[in-house]
């Protein structure tokens, strides 16, 4: 049995950013893992594994749609699906192995196994019992599929199936127009199949500011992605090797059926706390089985903590590890502070959608005066020379003190564009102070400024 200041239950990042701020303080810590390789889902089955297929099937899209008229002449390149896995798993080995890098460089131990927590103080890993003045769970989630569905992964299946296919589907139905099915849509539809996504709600990416949703439909739209919005899945039935989705309209309870080689299911997530022995201790879960903590992410049991999916707020990794350092530096003393309002959120379609703060929705139904000065990408030479002209920048400040609220982009590189202003807001920055920040010429983050210039006397190239 060993002792540690802090033992992390969970290796994905925010695991594993924890464990790295606890050692920096200069706390004994360990970490947890059961899973083969450190990172998670993020890393193994998630964020870093899709972005891999994401920009492959980018690549061939381009090359496919835009090649010829930069005059790179030639037959666009075929698909080798077994070679784009393989280099997935490449870029996914390279990641998790750079987290046991890290552990090892911060002199982390890493107790191999699914770890529970048999009384507060202590973390039981296969037949040993550790002890801990502190444990943090980053348990993370796991996928929340519907009732009357069997995922069986090769067929069905969640994102973790849809990343391993044995062949590229003819036709994909999705289930969930969010984001885990409009980016792995993505993917296949540019692969070559026939991708439908069905939504409950009456539009895609609940949540997001309406405009910017709308656009991105289309978007999709364009690049061949069929869309039934309100429509409630109700089954899926699979035979001869092919799935049966039956859904009902919301508009007229009208019952239909659509048949397809594979369907996801991306109909959100739900925390993962199986085995931890949660609440055998105690620990106060809400309906959602989302384990409930104070403002310092302390449970209701002394010395156990949560951080990330597994406790409320949204399924980010970056929100996980804010929230991880967060917890390492309370517990050494510090007073750190996670502003939830200042949380970008992105797609990594193409275009991109990155957004951060309020959507216009909100601010009408906070009764808000603000103003809105939006940019199109199609206005920013850089773009124009990339066949990156679709979308645009929108950005809502303070009708009276400017202060900017919000801001969505749907756009070439909006993921890092949104940098831009999650840096001005926490900095309580008005739009005019993006507006009169030199901004180099030619890049996408111009269309910022033009939007934050929109904003005040008017955007220049518009
Ligand atoms: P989601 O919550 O984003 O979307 C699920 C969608 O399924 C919703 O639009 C919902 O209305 C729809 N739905 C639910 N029940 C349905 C039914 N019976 N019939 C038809 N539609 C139905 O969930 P998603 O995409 O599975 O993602 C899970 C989590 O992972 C999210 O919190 C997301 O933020 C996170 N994630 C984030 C990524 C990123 O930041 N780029 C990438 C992948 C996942």
């Amino acid at each position: 049995m060993s002792s540690y200041d802090v033992i992390v239950i969970g290796s994905g990042p925010g695991g594993y950013v924890c464990a790295i701020r606890c050692a920096q303080l200069g706390l004994k810590t360990a970490i947890v893992e059961g899973r083969e390789t450190l990172g998670g889902t993020c890393l193994n089955v998630g964020c870093i594994p899709s972005k891999a297929l994401l920009h492959a099937s980018h690549m061939l899209h381009e090359a496919e749609h835009n090649f010829a008229a930069m005059g790179l002449k030639g037959k666009a390149p075929s698909v080798d699906w077994d070679a784009m896995k393989a280099y997935k798993d490449t870029v996914i080995g390279q990641n998790t192995g750079g987290v046991e890098f890290l552990m090892k460089k911060n002199k982390i131990d890493w107790l191999k196994g699914w770890g529970s927590i048999p009384a507060a103080g202590q973390v039981k890993v296969g037949d040993e019992t550790h002890s801990a003045k502190h444990i943090i769970v980053a348990s993370g989630s796991e996928p929340s599929t519907l009732p009357g569905i069997e995922v069986d992964e090769k067929i069905v299946v969640t994102s973790t199936g849809a990343l391993e296919l044995g062949k590229i589907p003819k036709s994909l139905v999705v289930i969930g127009a969010g984001v885990i099915g409009l980016e792995l849509g993505s993917v296949y539809a540019r692969l070559g199949s026939d991708v439908t996504v069905i939504e409950y709600l009456d539009a895609i990416t609940p949540g997001m500011d309406t405009e910017v949703a709308r656009s991105f439909q289309k978007l999709l739209t364009k690049q061949g992605i069929k869309f039934q919005l309100g429509a409630a899945v109700q089954s899926v039935t699979v035979k001869n090797k092919k799935a049966t989705v039956s859904y009902q309209l919301r508009k007229d309870d009208s019952a239909h059926d659509l048949t397809a080689d594979t369907v996801l299911v991306a109909t959100g997530r739900k925390p993962y706390t199986d085995g931890l022995g949660l609440e055998a201790l105690g620990v106060t879960l809400s309906d959602r089985g989302q384990i409930i903590t104070d403002a310092n992410y302390a449970t209701n049991i002394a010395g156990i903590y949560a951080i990330g999916d597994a406790i409320a707020g949204p399924m980010l990794a970056h929100k996980a590890e804010d929230e991880g350092m967060a917890v390492a530096e309370g517990i050494a003393g510090q007073h750190p502070h996670v502003n939830y309002d200042v949380i970008p959120g992105v797609i990594y379609t193409h275009p991109e959608v990155g957004t951060v703060g309020k959507t216009e929705e909100q601010l009408k139904e906070e009764g808000r005066a603000y103003k809105v000065g939006k940019f199109s990408f199609m206005g920013n030479g850089r773009a124009k020379a990339n066949f990156a002209g679709d979308g645009f920048v929108k950005l809502l400040a303070d009708a009276q003190t400017d202060r900017i609220l919000g801001a969505h982009i749907i756009g070439p590189m909006a993921g890092d564009l949104i940098h831009e202003v999650c840096v001005a807001m926490e900095f309580g920055a008005a739009a005019e102070d993006i507006a009169r920040t030199c901004h180099a010429h030619p890049t996408y983050s111009e269309a910022v400024r033009e939007a934050a210039l929109a904003c005040g006397d008017g955007a220049i190239h518009m």
